[in-house]
């Protein structure tokens, strides 16, 4: 969750059935925004009943964005390397190398290409890079003077801790806050070894819940 002045947004909200998470989906009040990076289901995740309750903005890409209006989201549909204005500053979609699959309970249906966000909140820039391996495209972030950046560890599914800490060279925010990591087996990291191995950056490691201020 972000929260600036009258903004209250959240990303990719997996909460309901995610191990590491015991929030009750129902106590979130006031989002205003939600922003998904992909289809599949531990992003999307309470997604609806957050936004249904909240009467909260959906910003996602354009293929999932128009399943969510047909459904009566409120959405705002963009694409890879558009920018989009808001009232708290503009957020531009960057991309994410990864699968858009929507699965309907039977089959994976196109949701377009997964994103990652590069969100301008009241001055300050935020990269939340979605799931994605390691891209050369990254080293574009670098101009961009990104406060914070927020990329995955976990590996086999998105970048290993190498590859993260390589991202790091490329993208150069003040702050890195690993995440997609330790919530199943297969995603186990260490967040303390990527830590070390970071160079020139500050790395906050955050635990479920915890919140700081920049
Ligand atoms: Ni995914």
């Amino acid at each position: 969750m972000i929260e600036s002045g009258k903004v209250k947004a959240l990303i990719d909200p997996f909460i309901s059935g995610n191990p590491l998470c015991h929030t009750d989906p129902a106590e979130l009040t006031g989002i205003s925004h939600v922003f998904v990076t992909h289809g599949h289901g531990d992003h999307v995740g309470d997604t609806r009943q957050i936004a249904k309750a909240n009467n909260s903005m959906i910003v996602t890409v354009f293929e999932l964005a128009e399943m969510l209006a047909k459904e009566g989201f409120t959405v705002n549909s963009m694409h890879i390397g558009g920018r989009s204005s808001f009232e708290f500053g503009s957020v531009k979609m960057t991309p994410a190398l990864h699968g858009g699959g929507v699965f309907n309970g039977e089959f994976f249906v196109s949701g377009g290409n997964p994103c990652g966000f590069l969100i301008d909140i009241n001055g300050k820039k935020v990269y939340h890079a979605g799931d994605t391996g390691l891209t050369m495209d990254m080293q574009l972030l670098a101009d961009e003077n990104v406060d914070v950046a927020l990329v995955p560890i976990g590996g086999k599914y998105t970048m290993d801790i190498a590859d993260a800490v390589r991202s790091i060279g490329f993208i150069k925010p003040k702050l890195v806050i690993p995440m997609h990591y330790n919530t199943f087996p297969v995603i186990e990291a260490d967040p303390e070894e990527f830590k070390k191995k970071v160079i020139g950056t500050e790395v906050k490691i955050m635990s479920v819940g915890e919140s700081f201020e920049i």
